[in-house]
């Protein structure tokens, strides 16, 4: 398989008046062509600046983006707004990303008309295709957003970011404000288009159960930093970082054999301003030592599983 994108110890610092906010720092990955990376972690922990970082919307402070193979940290011009038509985001709530003196037929043509140049025929045919692809009927049309419940306006939104033609698309928790029962529609969707396309996807998300289901890679944040890293299944069935242990140790189980022990996180978040060099887990970690106050690397301990943790080996 080839490596679709790659990001090689990226940065992205925010300066702010107590000093320098470290949202992403220093991580590396790279997705496989037509798969899909979770990305989890608890609010703040910087997955929506990660996924809007490697598309170009935000500029990196440090570190290289790679599209398949080609260094596209420091792109400009007419080739960033190339590049731009092939990474697309979807975000949580398409309200405040589409917009609302648009019908919805009208925001899905424009791109086809302003930046595939499609005359006007062909528009209308690839729009009725679009809209057919993402299950939004052509009586709704003349609809306007607002007219919309938020299942279909995330549909609308996919159209929208399908409508380019798109290889790469980072959600960012784009079933987070549906109910359950439109999340489940949607995810199935994305995972329809994603097999038909052979997209490659980044998707944010703090819900482990919609991650695991989506993903075939998940990467655990913690303040900036990629904690774990390893297959979807892999991660569930033996997550190493204490923090992982964690979260998911928070899912509601419904095996009353073996019910998990929730593991309680206390103390607080550490500030993501200006950090110290060790583990940012540390203070809330309930094996927290010594060794804890030197920087942590990721590494691999089991196949393809990297783990930040300098005790995972003794913890497994
Ligand atoms: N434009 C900005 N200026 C200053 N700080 C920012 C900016 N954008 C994000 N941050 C900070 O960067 C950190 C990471 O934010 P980010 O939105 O990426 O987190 P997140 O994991 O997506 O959180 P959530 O789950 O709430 O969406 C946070 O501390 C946030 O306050
Ligand atoms: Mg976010």
């Amino acid at each position: 398989m080839e490596t679709a994108v790659e990001v090689k110890h990226l940065s992205k610092y925010f300066d702010v008046p107590a000093g320098t906010l470290h949202a992403v720092d220093d991580v590396s990955f790279s997705i496989e062509e037509g798969t899909t990376m979770g990305i989890v972690g608890e609010s703040g922990c910087g997955k929506s600046t990660l996924g809007r970082t490697i598309i170009h919307l935000l500029s990196p402070t440090g570190g290289q983006i790679f599209f398949h193979g080609r260094d596209i940290t420091d792109v400009e011009g007419k080739d960033l707004k190339k590049v731009r038509e092939k990474m697309q985001i979807i975000f949580q709530d398409p309200y405040s990303s589409l917009n609302p003196r648009m019908t919805i037929s009208q925001m899905v043509r424009e791109p086809l008309r302003v930046s595939r140049h499609l005359p006007k025929a062909e528009a209308e045919q690839e729009l009725d295709r679009l809209m057919k692809r993402v299950g939004i009927e052509k009586r709704l049309y003349d609809a306007y957003p607002h007219e919309l419940d938020g299942g279909r306006r995330q549909r609308v939104g996919i159209a929208r970011a399908l409508a380019l033609n798109p290889e790469f698309i980072v959600c960012d928790e784009p079933v987070s404000a549906l109910d359950v029962s439109i999340q489940a529609q949607i995810l199935n969707l994305l995972m329809d288009l994603q097999d038909e396309d052979g997209l490659t996807m980044i998707f944010v998300t703090h819900d482990m159960s919609v991650v695991r289901h989506i993903s075939d890679r998940i990467g655990v944040m913690y303040l900036g930093q990629m904690v774990e890293m390893a297959e979807t299944e892999e991660l569930f069935e033996h997550p190493l970082h204490p923090y992982t242990k964690a979260l998911l140790s928070a899912i509601p189980t419904i095996n009353i054999h073996q019910p998990m022990q929730r593991i309680a996180l206390k103390g607080e978040l550490t500030s993501p301003i200006d950090p110290k060099p060790g583990c940012r887990f540390a203070p809330r970690c309930p094996h927290a030592c010594e060794k804890c106050q030197a920087a942590q690397q990721l590494r691999q301990i089991r196949e393809g599983h990297l783990v930040s943790c300098c005790r995972a080996e003794e913890l497994q």
